[in-house]
């Protein structure tokens, strides 16, 4: 196969794809229109990457997911949270491993029952601020803010353990966290940099911020013992894959990469979380008729108490229905990356040929909007995820989580936080979208709401809050 892509797509522009991406109005409207124009499998220039080639049918998608790489230089903003290589693009045969013992934990029933008495404390404690600020009429609320607070909280938790023995101190941790990330993620985004001293000042607040991120994770390390199988509680059970440290301990995984593991779990699972609920509520405040019917399952399988069990979860079903179609019509994390590790052939008749080392984007954002597995893509269906309907369609036709070896593998964790999140909210609140206020998504290390997401919450008559 030779290097030249033969790949239907636009002219090559000197400015390497900057001006058609910011002319279309951002990377996800190109998309739409890249892949209307030229079909499912599109060669486009992509900031960062060269000529990447963009993939949005489902069915050929199945063909890219054993791709086992990503392209390092879309990553590399990563690198300074990671001490032993960049977690994101490190090689297949230490990518395995690790990834068997993050799936072992966050997708296992163990850790999120032995979590979710914390998460339940950790809502109804913001569900509490709120109904005392609507009962003094201090309105609105801010959902993303509030909401990406929360679940960084949540994973903060979920990560280091418990904090009754002193180890861990969750507001100094969670601060430090905010700082890393204005600082050094932050300047992705910023248009203009401040002045040198400014700059200067700001690096080393993260560096002392990031610094003390990691002498925690080495004291709860340390609190686990030497030993790994016994937990900080004495108990004795090598099997247990509720404690993600203690997994990794057991794995033998290095202080450096159980450092970084922490790291890249409350990033991947901070502001991806708060945005699919904050999303999900703004959704549901545009449509008070599936709104209704959310609150008439809650009312139903929880009756007068306030918050689900973790057994509740799964009666909840329109709930999950509700949740999938808002991440669908915006996906907290729209785009995934691989690169070609050897030449490959999408297609049924071979037409697609591309050459090793190649970037395959992934639009998940475009594939959710597919018409020809989503019909009128832009309206807000629920009932598209009744078992019957999920069905009919590709196992890849819906991918929030991506796709393949390099797919979240926080996926099962983050339905549960947010599954739990909206039960409680739903539960107790009725939401009401700010008049006037226009909610605009905006592109960024995930889908985000420009100037966040106000609404009124009011209490529900049946909600029974504390205060109520
Ligand atoms: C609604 C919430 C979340 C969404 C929508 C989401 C979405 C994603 C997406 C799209 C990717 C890239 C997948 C790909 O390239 O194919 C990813 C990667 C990842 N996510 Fe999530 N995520 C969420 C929550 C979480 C949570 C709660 C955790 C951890 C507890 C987590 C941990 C990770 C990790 C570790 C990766 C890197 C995967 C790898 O390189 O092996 N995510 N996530």
């Amino acid at each position: 196969m030779g290097s030249a892509l033969r790949i239907p797509g636009p002219e090559l522009c000197e400015d390497g794809g900057v001006g058609a991406i910011s002319a279309a109005g951002g990377l996800h409207l190109y998309q739409l229109r890249l892949h209307a124009e030229y079909g499912s499998v599109v060669r486009f220039q992509l900031p960062g990457a060269g000529v990447a080639v963009s993939v949005s049918d489902p069915l050929l998608l199945e063909d890219t997911a054993r791709i086992d790489e990503r392209p390092a230089p879309l990553f590399a903003f990563l690198e300074p949270l990671c001490e032993a290589g960049n977690l994101q693009v490190i090689g297949a045969e230490e990518h395995g491993p690790w990834r068997r013992v993050l799936l072992e934990v966050f997708a296992g029933r163990p850790s999120h029952e032995r979590h979710f008495g914390e998460f339940v404390a950790l809502v109804e404690a913001l569900a509490d601020r709120w109904e005392r600020g609507s009962a003094e009429s201090v309105s609105p609320v801010f959902l993303q803010k509030d909401l990406t607070a929360l679940s960084l909280r949540m994973i903060c938790a979920y990560a280091l353990g418990g904090t009754d023995d002193g180890v861990v101190e969750p507001e100094k941790v969670v601060d430090a966290f905010e700082v890393v990330l204005t600082e050094y993620l932050g300047r992705t985004y910023r248009a203009e940099e401040g002045e040198a001293d400014e700059a200067d000042e700001g690096m080393k607040r993260a560096e002392l911020a990031l610094s003390y991120l990691r002498d925690t994770v080495d004291r709860v390390v340390a609190a686990h013992g030497d030993a790994p199988q016994s937990d900080r509680s004495g108990r004795d059970d090598r099997s247990d894959r509720s404690d993600l440290i203690r997994a990794l301990l057991a794995a033998g995984t290095s202080p450096a990469r159980i450092r970084d593991t922490v790291m890249v779990t409350m990033l991947a699972a901070h502001h991806t979380t708060g945005v699919a609920v904050s999303w999900t509520l703004h959704l549901l405040g545009r449509h008070p008729e599936v709104a209704e019917r959310v609150a008439e399952e809650l009312d139903r399988v929880l009756g007068d108490r306030s918050a689900p069990d973790y057994g509740d979860l799964r009666r909840l079903t329109y709930l999950d229905m509700v949740l999938k179609e808002s991440m669908r019509l915006y996906p907290p994390g729209p785009y995934g990356a691989r690169e070609t590790t050897e030449d490959m052939v999408l297609g049924a008749d071979g037409e697609y040929e591309i050459p090793v080392g190649t970037t395959v984007f992934y639009p998940f954002w475009a594939v959710h909007m597919n018409p020809d597995h989503w019909p009128e893509p832009e309206r807000f269906v629920p009932e598209r995820f009744t078992p019957e309907a999920v069905a009919e369609r590709p196992r890849l036709a819906h991918i929030p989580f991506g796709i393949g070896s390099r797919s979240c593998e926080g996926a099962g964790l983050a339905m549960v936080e947010a599954q739990l999140m909206l039960a409680v909210l739903l539960k107790r609140f009725r939401f009401r979208a700010v008049e006037g206020h226009e909610v605009t998504p905006v592109e960024r290390f995930v889908l985000w709401a420009a100037e966040d997401i106000p609404m009124t919450v009011t209490p529900r008559a049946g909600g029974r809050g504390p205060n109520g």
